[in-house]
């Protein structure tokens, strides 16, 4: 997040981190706690102690298989009748206190260690195939398994760290316009283990109700346990970033600068009035040897501390916060990337190498995740249809302009950006990118999102600076525009007030389906309670 690209970047932004740094080595220390086991304690996000997921857990399992997991719903149901409450947990990569229900104290199922990869079948030459994976498997996980064996997931994609169920369940996307990107879209079927601890089979079937609600199911059908995944050959691809004016994007064919690629996203730098413009395709892997990989949120020690302490200050000094957009900027003008066999920087755009080294890569190898280091956000992330995508982002600058009026400097305070990322129309109940529904919304040629991390101050009151913009910016998108929020990315209060614009039909679907997954609502959260399906 805020983390700066690593190894030996020279421009002046990165010197100056290193110089500010150099007087400013305190001890380290990081805050993630283990796992809670105690009756009635908070169970925290990655970002442990402080970042609670679910405030009241008393039990927390770690099954290894399917059946196990079917053994401890059957008991806990047996033994605790309608008080019973379960959530599935993943990798405990979301942001807020939604994961379970506030009535009642929670038993979570974690599925790390249910992470079997079954039946890959790729025949030579054969353009797609299948796999089967336990839920618990990660991204990570797979693409070394896929990798090894010449395939890909394509582009169904969230990051490294994160589980399939996890993603699956809350309707996790990466972005693209041409191309399938939500996460579900590679699923063909998935098994869940529903109220009862029965497992269901549910076939990816557009005509089937139980398919429209398990394809985001938001955890509330039961533990998602098993999925048949999509896979294709693994493909070389390139990655390239321009650097583009505001005002080109503003008044420009957004759906034009996204569509004709595999994947493609802006980061937006709103005092710089710039957007970053960052695309990937498919090339030729016998005329590319480079073999690139993609720093998603590694840093070192010494940049870590450098960007904490300036945007700390940042929480009272907005000129903080308009040198580290500076920074941040220019840094992230750089590919965030190195080749992989050596661990070289590379220096010049485009970059090439394997889907996923590309598309996600990771951590390099003598660095850290920047949570590791304090660096924490906020977030909010809506979803807008494409055909309002000008409208949406004048908007948002418009709401930056004001600030200005008053004399007040907003800016990003994320290692890259406001994220601006893109979804396919996908039809299902609860999707972000769906379409087909009341509210008269074109919705049909996809959706751009707003996606606007922002860095959470280590110290006072831990709010950010001028806090209210980014309540007041959150309030005016939902109340303007038809919008959908992503579904662990945002608090409780942007759920209420945007639970307005999901489709009542497909609401009350999706609510019958629940009910017969889960007569009694065990894996009830407070999503769903914001939804009406309680
Ligand atoms: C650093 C970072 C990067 C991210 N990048 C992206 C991104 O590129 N695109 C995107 O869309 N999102 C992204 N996310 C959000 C992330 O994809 C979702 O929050 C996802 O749900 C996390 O999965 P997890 O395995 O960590 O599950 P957890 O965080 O443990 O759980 C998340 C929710 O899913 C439920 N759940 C978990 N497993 C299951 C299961 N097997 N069955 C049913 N319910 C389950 C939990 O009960 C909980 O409500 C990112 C988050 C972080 C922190
Ligand atoms: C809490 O859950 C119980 C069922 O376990 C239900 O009877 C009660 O109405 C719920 N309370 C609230 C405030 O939702
Ligand atoms: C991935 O997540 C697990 C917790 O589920 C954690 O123990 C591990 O350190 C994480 N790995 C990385 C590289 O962050
Ligand atoms: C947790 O839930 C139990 C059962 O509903 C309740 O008695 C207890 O007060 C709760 N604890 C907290 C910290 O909310
Ligand atoms: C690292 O590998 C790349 C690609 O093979 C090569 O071009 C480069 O010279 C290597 N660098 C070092 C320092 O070995
Ligand atoms: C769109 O919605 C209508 C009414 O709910 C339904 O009959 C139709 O099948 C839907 N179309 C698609 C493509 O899902």
């Amino acid at each position: 997040m805020f983390g700066l690209a690593g190894g030996t970047a020279s421009n002046s932004g990165a010197l100056l981190l290193r110089l500010l740094a150099a007087s400013l080595i305190p001890s380290l220390h990081s805050t993630n706690a283990g796992l809670v086991s105690a009756a009635g304690s908070p169970y925290n996000t990655y970002d442990g102690e402080g970042f609670p997921s679910c405030y009241n857990v008393s039990e927390i399992h770690r099954p290894k298989s399917v059946d196990e997991m079917v053994s401890i719903v059957k008991k806990v149901v047996a033994r605790d009748g309608d008080k019973a409450r379960i959530r599935a947990a993943g990798k405990g990569h979301m942001w807020y206190d939604t994961m379970c229900t506030d009535n009642g104290t929670t038993i979570l199922i974690q599925t790390e260690e249910v992470a079997g990869i079954y039946e890959f079948d790729l025949p030579e030459g054969a353009s797609e195939g299948t796999v089967v994976i336990d839920s618990g498997v990660s991204f990570f996980q797979l693409a070394q398994y896929l990798h090894d064996r010449g395939a890909s997931v394509g582009y169904t994609l969230t990051n490294w760290n994160i589980s399939f169920g996890g993603s699956i369940a809350m309707g996790a996307h990466r972005s693209s316009i041409r191309e399938d990107s939500m996460v579900a879209a590679g699923a063909l079927w998935l098994d869940i283990v529903d109220g009862t601890g029965e497992v269901r089979h549910v076939e990816r079937d557009n005509a089937d109700d139980d398919w429209l609600a398990a394809s985001t199911s938001l955890g509330l059908l039961g533990i998602i346990a098993r999925i048949k995944l999509r896979i294709y050959p693994d493909t070389k691809v390139y990655a390239k970033q321009d650097i583009l004016d505001e005002k080109v994007v503003l008044d420009g064919d957004i759906y034009g600068l996204i569509a004709p690629y595999a994947t493609a996203n802006l980061w937006y730098w709103p005092y710089k009035r710039k957007f970053h413009h960052r695309y990937y395709d498919v090339v030729d892997a016998k005329q590319h040897p480079q073999q690139g990989f993609q720093n998603t949120f590694s840093v070192t020690a010494v940049e870590a501390i450098a960007a904490r302490t300036i945007l700390d200050s940042g929480k009272y000094l907005p000129t903080s916060n308009m040198l580290a957009e500076e920074i941040f900027f220019g840094l992230w003008s750089e590919p965030n990337f190195r080749e992989k066999t050596n661990n070289t920087e590379i220096k010049n755009w485009p970059v090439y190498g394997w889907n996923y080294d590309v598309l996600i890569g990771g951590l390099y190898p003598d660095q850290k995740a920047q949570w590791d280091y304090n660096l924490r956000a906020y977030t909010l992330e809506l979803a807008f249809p494409i055909p309002l995508a000008n409208a949406m982002l004048k908007r948002v600058r418009s709401l930056f302009d004001a600030e200005l009026k008053k004399g007040i400097v907003m800016t990003s305070t994320y290692r890259s950006g406001i994220n601006i990322k893109f979804g396919k129309p996908y039809y299902d109940f609860l999707g972000q990118v769906t379409y087909n529904t009341s509210d008269g919304a074109d919705w049909s040629k996809g959706v751009i999102m707003f996606d606007f991390p922002s860095f959470k101050p280590t110290v006072g009151d831990k709010k950010r600076f001028n806090e209210k913009f980014y309540t007041n910016l959150a309030n005016t998108l939902i109340r303007e525009f038809p919008c959908r929020p992503h579904w662990t990315k945002n608090t409780r209060e942007v759920f209420a007030q945007s639970a307005k614009h999901i489709d009542p039909t497909h609401l009350a679907k999706f609510k019958a389906v629940r009910e017969k997954f889960d007569p009694r609502g065990v894996y009830r959260s407070v999503i769903g309670e914001i939804l009406g399906l309680y």
